[in-house]
């Protein structure tokens, strides 16, 4: 068997050369977290395209295992208050004065946020697919809402902390159903550094058997 490290025609000055809109929008898409938002108004016409590119993500057997919860205007500041409550134990060895700071510092992070967009799965009891597959159909679906956000410039992450998978389970989930956090959306600043994150060269993740 001959194993090759580097696909056969493409050469990458060519690629990037030709990057075309989609390589860019994908490579392009950087969690902005929400100490980066700027306060700005979402249309409400792009929300609905957000969510409704979501809802084309693929998913076994049609299942379409989503659904969706949208937190705004007094709920992003309802947000701040739960996480400052459910992190006062976490910082009671520090001193009044920095737990203040921190726990402050909590209240006010979603504050600036377009909207917090609670992401559900929803297990198909008929069908019975492994939840893995389900949760493969629910992060694609949170993938198409980022890609969406990056080509319209709005920021977004998605969180999965405990807290953020709390906050949304306290909404009426029903049996089948599984919280699986917050995703963050904003505006930013322009002058906003990208990040410096990088990626692991291809070579070291991709073999090909020919
Ligand atoms: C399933 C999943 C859960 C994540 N949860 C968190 C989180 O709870 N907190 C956080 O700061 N970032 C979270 N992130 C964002 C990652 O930290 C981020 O994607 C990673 O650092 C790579 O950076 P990039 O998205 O800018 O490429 C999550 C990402 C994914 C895919």
């Amino acid at each position: 068997m001959r194993i090759k490290d580097n696909p056969s025609k493409i050469k990458q000055s060519d690629y990037s050369d030709k990057l075309k809109k989609i390589s860019k929008n994908i490579r392009n898409r950087r969690s902005i977290y929400a100490n980066e938002f700027i306060s700005k108004e979402l249309p409400d016409q792009l929300l609905e395209e957000i969510l409704v590119n979501a809802t084309w993500a693929p998913n076994h057997k049609m299942t379409e295992p989503w659904r969706f919860i949208v937190f705004k205007g007094k709920y992003l500041k309802e947000y701040g208050e739960f996480m400052a409550h459910y992190y006062q134990d976490f910082y009671s060895d520090l001193s009044s004065e920095l737990q203040k700071e921190k726990l402050n510092y909590l209240r006010n992070y979603p504050l600036n946020a377009a909207c917090l967009i609670g992401v559900i799965m929803v297990r198909n009891t008929k069908i019975g697919l492994p939840e893995w597959e389900e949760i493969a159909a629910v992060s694609s679906a949170v993938q198409n809402m980022a890609l969406t956000c990056t080509a319209h410039k709005i920021g977004s992450y998605w969180s999965t902390k405990g807290v953020a998978v709390d906050y949304v389970t306290q909404f009426g989930l029903a049996e089948n159903e599984k919280s699986l956090g917050l995703f963050y959306l904003g505006y930013y600043p322009k002058d906003l550094k990208s990040s410096k994150k990088k990626r692991t060269p291809l070579s070291k993740k991709v073999i090909y058997l020919e």
